[in-house]
């Protein structure tokens, strides 16, 4: 059995109380908002046009044709064979995605260790954050000439992209000399942006420079891993079909009505009710396996960017029924939920104190991973842990964490996943994706923008005197300066 199954009993008030958990008749009540959400949402998924004008494309990237992954599959091998390291550029949905791959999918401490890695180059990550110290150490030791670079940007205009992304040209520029672009790959959007730009103009020069792999039209960046992670993958060794294939089964189950068959709809239903009715604000999500950490990572800007929402959805309706999706500037709702990102066991020992003791606002998922690849167990004459495998000892761990959780009335769920591998990896991101979906719908905000993103970054734009910044933009900031009291800088 390759399935991952979900269990939800501890959502409910028979376990953790009526002030806390939700009673069956909740649901009931809500029956028809429930139906009429995924009567909507699948309305959006079966028109090709509203799909990609609402960006809900991400939901149908597990169909993609087999003839583009065997080509992606070719590509990754060749650069995983032929160069010594992979320098991964890009931020947010540009990068996460990849990086929950990289640590649930490889072996760990792939780069450290050659067989590890089957010999294939390591994989680096950078363009993640603006803090100069990693990529300085990680310049001063990949050797240019062995090294391949990807650069990711949707928008192509990402300013961590962008700056990490000059700095690594030039230190490739200085070492190989003119055909240097053939040490890089672009991902990006096919039409627009600076990146795009330079890809098309490089291409011209050299058409082995700037190889490039178009990003689809209608997938936001965090709902992109199935799209912009492909090469990653390929890189890597992973069978992206395995993957595909563990989505699209998934898809499968989270695309029925019946709520009770459906773990996207129930998980969403059941956290939409915890938050509104019972102020479960928080979403802790806690993986108890290592290589899901960054999985969790990966959530939390799923959760945060696609439901911490200011304005309620307004939806128009274009010709032949197809939708548009945007804010109602006269609805401030400020909702969604906080996602936290944790790890079982290890902060057992420091945020479990506070999931247990502390305000009951949160709930807690758990992923409890059913059977590791490579298993150890205690010596003999160990006490009472003589004989016990880790395996063993981390189930009972979550099972210990799941009875405590309860005992103090704390609302919480489990994924079990049979065993970590590219199709339960597949499958677990698309139910993420889609609980986050429908969330979305039940809350009536618009999942696939981030408004509260761009603010930040057309902060930096105005600074960095980014032209043809827009008036109204240049304005607010201008106009809105934060006010500093000498008094409160000690
Ligand atoms: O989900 C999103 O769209 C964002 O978080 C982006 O992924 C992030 O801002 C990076 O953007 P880009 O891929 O355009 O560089």
């Amino acid at each position: 059995m390759h399935e991952l199954k979900f269990d939800f009993n501890n959502m409910f008030n028979f376990n953790v109380g009526d002030a806390h958990g939700v009673a069956e008749d909740e649901i009931t009540a809500l029956s028809s908002s429930i139906a009429n959400a995924h009567r909507h949402l699948q309305s959006v998924l079966s028109n090709p046009s509203s799909r990609v004008a609402v960006n809900m494309e991400w939901a149908v990237l597990p169909l993609q044709d087999k003839k583009s992954i065997r080509a992606i599959q070719v590509v990754g091998e060749d650069i995983a064979y032929k160069y010594e390291s992979v320098l991964s550029l890009g931020i947010g949905g540009s990068y996460l995605g990849l990086k929950s791959a990289q640590d649930a999918l490889l072996s760990p401490y792939y780069n450290e260790f050659k067989a590890a890695r089957g010999n294939r180059a390591k994989i680096y990550f950078e363009g993640n954050n603006l803090d100069p110290t990693p990529l300085a150490v990680l310049l001063k030791n990949l050797n240019p000439k062995k090294t391949y670079v990807i650069v990711i940007s949707k928008s192509g205009e990402t300013t961590e992209t962008k700056a990490v992304f000059e700095v690594v040209e030039n230190w490739l520029k200085k070492s190989i000399g003119p055909k240097y672009g053939r040490s890089i790959f672009a991902i990006t959007d096919p039409r627009s942006g600076s990146l795009r730009q330079r890809v098309e103009v490089e291409q011209r020069k050299d058409p082995l420079s700037f190889r490039s792999l178009p990003l689809l039209k209608g997938v936001g960046g965090r709902y992109s891993e199935f799209n912009m992670g492909l090469l990653h993958l390929a890189i890597a060794g992973i069978k992206i079909d395995d993957v595909l294939a563990g989505a699209r089964a998934m898809s499968e189950r989270c695309s029925v009505a019946d709520l009770y068959k459906n773990p996207a709809y129930l998980y969403a239903v059941l956290h939409y009710l915890a938050y509104t009715k019972k102020g479960k604000s928080i979403g802790i999500l806690m993986p108890f396996s290592e290589g899901l950490k960054s999985t969790a990572d990966w959530y939390c800007q799923l959760l945060a960017e696609s439901l911490g929402k200011k304005y309620e959805r307004k939806i128009r309706v274009l010709a032949k029924g197809i939708e548009e999706w945007g804010e109602d500037p006269e609805r401030i709702v400020n909702v969604g939920r906080t996602p936290v990102a944790t790890r079982g066991t290890a902060d057992l020992h420091s945020i479990q104190q506070n999931n247990v003791e502390g305000q009951n606002n949160k709930t807690i998922t758990m992923i409890r991973v059913e059977r590791f690849k490579s298993d150890i167990k205690v010596p003999k004459s160990s006490g009472i842990l003589s004989q016990k495998s880790f395996g063993e000892l981390l189930k009972l761990a979550q099972e210990a964490t799941e009875w405590a959780l309860v005992r103090d009335r704390r609302p919480n769920c489990t994924v079990s996943i049979p065993e970590l591998n590219p199709y339960t990896w597949g499958a677990l991101l698309y139910f993420f994706e889609m609980a986050t979906a429908f969330e979305g719908e039940l809350l009536n905000v618009n999942a696939f923008d981030q408004p509260g993103v761009e603010s930040y970054k057309n902060y930096m734009y105005f600074k960095l005197a980014k032209p043809g910044i827009p008036r109204a933009i240049a304005d607010e900031i201008k106009n809105h300066p934060v006010k500093r009291d000498a008094k409160y800088i000690l």
